[in-house]
């Protein structure tokens, strides 16, 4: 087994994402995917005594590096929640905050997460097929190929991995399960993956899409990620920034299709002569890495930033 890489992670547009997000140093914001501080460090060395920033992140080992250690962040202005930012309102609610500044959601995996073999996110390390972020609840990924039917794996893999040989992929899979021999770890995946693959694209291992499915799957990704655009536009106070970085066409379809219908006003049909109801969200713009970053930082390179800023409208 190759090791695990040195537990880092370098941010992706923090910059922008910093400069986008904080409108009142004194204000109060709240980093939902706080993964190794990248953002949330920068983000505090930004606001003033007053600021305040509250982080989450449904991984137990982000939550540990930020409170203990070397990666501790030792800092009054800052606290940290082990959940999701699909359940902030109520999170934020017991620390007696209803409103906030700005939200940053840097979505995916972290590096130490893919870095990690016995978190089972890459077919470039042998290790359990976990791929869970949260390993205190859920169904691993072994454990949802242990059980699904060809179709339901199919739909999985096809759907959030946009992997064209879904169906062929899945019946290797069942046909290695009932041979007695069901997948456990990630190499196994991608063996099964590779003979079941038919055509290669340049650059890329053939078990990409079936890991990236799997692990949207298992992490219901992209349910959180609507949940969590909810929760935002309710907390965001009027004048205050969401901004949200994606990896993938997946994500970043629901990231700009939410700011889109909240950016439009609203005719309501069961009441035509009254005005549009004003809308809650304007977009700002969108923004992609520099050719500097993406050489600097490989992992930038299919990020894609998005930020809207809140309305008066109430939610
Ligand atoms: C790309 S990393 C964030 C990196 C961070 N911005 C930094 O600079 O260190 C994504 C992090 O978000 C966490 N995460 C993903 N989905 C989440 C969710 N629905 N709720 C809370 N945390 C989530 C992951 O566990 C991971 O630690």
């Amino acid at each position: 087994m190759q090791q695990a890489a040195s537990g880092q992670h370098t941010p992706v547009l923090w910059r922008e994402a910093v400069d986008a997000l904080v409108t009142d140093p004194g204000g109060l914001y709240v980093d939902g995917t706080f993964g190794r501080g990248g953002h949330a460090r920068r983000l505090l060395s930004r606001l003033s005594p007053a600021g305040r920033l509250v982080a989450i992140d449904r991984d137990l080992q982000a939550v540990a590096a930020a409170t203990t250690g070397a990666t501790r962040v030792d800092d009054p202005r800052f606290s940290i929640h082990h959940t999701s930012f699909a359940h902030m309102v109520p999170t934020l609610g017991d620390l007696g905050v209803t409103k906030v500044h700005g939200l940053l959601l840097d979505l995916g995996v972290s590096s130490p997460q893919i870095d990690d073999p016995e978190r089972g996110f890459s077919f470039r390390f042998d290790g359990p097929l976990d791929m869970r972020m949260d390993t205190t609840r859920g169904e691993s990924a072994a454990d949802f190929l242990a059980r699904a039917d060809v179709r339901k794996m199919t739909e999985v893999i096809r759907d959030y991995g946009e992997e064209r040989f879904a169906l062929q992929v899945a019946k290797a899979l069942v046909a290695r399960r009932e041979s007695g021999n069901p997948v456990r770890t990630t190499a196994q995946l991608s063996e099964v993956v590779a003979g079941a693959v038919k055509t290669r694209e340049p650059g890329q291992n053939p078990a990409t899409r079936t890991f990236q499915a799997l692990r949207i799957f298992v992490n219901a990704e992209l349910e959180e990620l609507e949940q969590g655009l909810s929760a935002a536009l309710e907390l965001l106070l009027p004048g205050g920034r969401l901004v949200v970085i994606s990896f993938h066409s997946l994500e970043d379809r629901i990231v700009k299709t939410f700011i889109a219908r909240e950016s439009k006003s609203v005719f309501d049909r069961r009441a035509p002569f009254a005005e549009p109801k004003p809308s809650r969200l304007v977009a700002l713009g969108r923004v992609k890495p520099s050719d500097a970053e993406v050489d600097a930082n490989p992992r930038s390179r299919s990020a894609v930033m998005r930020v809207a800023e809140r309305t008066e409208v109430a939610a």
